[in-house]
This record gives structure tokens, sequence and C-alpha cells, in this order.
């Protein structure tokens, strides 16, 4: 198998955020895709480890804040490249609530989404959520991955599900 191939499908990157207890958490993933338009739904695969799964089974919601190509790059290091088990993401970044849930204010848009159903596969949960709210934030011209890799020049760590071992 060429893992390489797996290099030419299209994401976006995205902050996946929720609750822990009160507290704003989440984390960096470019895993999410609509999977339906009405009922909206949308789905996100989150790692085992990562905190941000346990927050989401929890809290039983999850907003995603769409990047865009001038959002702060610094955002999807900050989420992406540490844990919220031990670090306040939220307190470095701007943010704000929307339907209730916490969404990055740098972002050209959010969805609020209610966990209807997952599926569980060996590393990661893949979340299914049906849109409670969505609305633009700003203009932008929302972040690719290829962009994000090629123009950012970022990487992506062990629980993304698109890690390939260099
Ligand atoms: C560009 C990028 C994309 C990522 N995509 C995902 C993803 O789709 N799913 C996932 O579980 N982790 C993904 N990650 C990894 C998590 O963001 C990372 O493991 C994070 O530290 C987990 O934080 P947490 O423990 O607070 O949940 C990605 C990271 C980066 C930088």
């Amino acid at each position: 198998m060429n893992k390489n191939a797996f290099r030419q499908l299209s994401y976006g990157v995205y902050i996946v955020s929720t609750w822990d207890k009160g507290r704003a958490t989440g984390c960096t993933a470019n895993s999410a895709m609509q999977i339906t338009s009405d009922p909206a739904t949308i789905a996100v695969s989150i790692n085992h480890d990562n905190y941000t799964n346990q927050c989401i089974q929890d809290t039983g919601r999850f907003a995603i804040s769409i990047l865009g190509e001038n959002s702060n790059p610094y955002i999807i290091g900050a989420f992406g490249f540490k844990s919220g088990r031990d670090n306040d993401k939220f307190g470095e970044v701007e943010s704000v609530v929307k339907s209730f849930m916490p969404v990055i204010a740098d972002a050209c848009a959010y969805i609020v989404c209610e966990v209807i159903d997952k599926m569980e596969t060996s590393t990661h949960t893949v979340f299914l959520g049906r849109v409670l709210d969505a609305d633009t934030l700003k203009q932008d011209t929302p972040m690719t991955y290829a962009y994000y890799h090629n123009v950012v020049k970022g990487t992506s760590p062990k629980n993304a599900p698109t890690y390939i071992a260099e």
C-alpha cells in the first residue's frame, strides 16, 4: 500500500472544541466532513488518547471552528501539539461562545453539533453530530490541509488520522 495516495485527499484545518467541566478545551483536527444536508450532520474523527475525545463524550456536544488562511497559525500549534489535560488552550486565544459552545474568534466560520452517534475504530472515535447552529465569522479563504503543509509549512502529530511516519 502506498500511503502517499492518502495525501491526495483534501481537507480543511479546524479546531474541534467542547467543555471540560465548565472550562473550554479542544484540539486541532483536519478530519471533519459534512455527511448529510437535511438534517445537517457532520462527522469528526478524534483519537482515543486525545483529551478532547473524553470531553466530547462527557459533554455530548462539540463545535468546529473553521480556520482561514489569515487565522493565526499559532492556534493550530497551540491546539494540535499540546493536551488540554494539562494546558488551558482557550486561555491563550480569543474565543466567543456560540449556542453555548466555545468557538475560536479568529476563525472564518463555526458549526455547533450535538453528538447523535459514534463509531469506534482501533485508534479513533468517529463522532456523528447533528448541527444545532452554524454561521460565518469573518471574510477569509478557508485554510486547506495542503495550504497548512505547503505554505504555513506545518506538520501533523501522531494522533492526527492523516499522520504518516517519515
Ligand atoms: C494539522 C493537524 C491536524 C490534526 N488532526 C487531527 C484529527 O483529525 N483528529 C485527531 O484526533 N487529532 C488530530 N490532530 C492531533 C491533535 O490536535 C493533538 O493530538 C492534540 O494535542 C490533542 O489535544 P487534546 O489532548 O487536548 O485533545 C491534528 C493535529 C494537527 C496539528
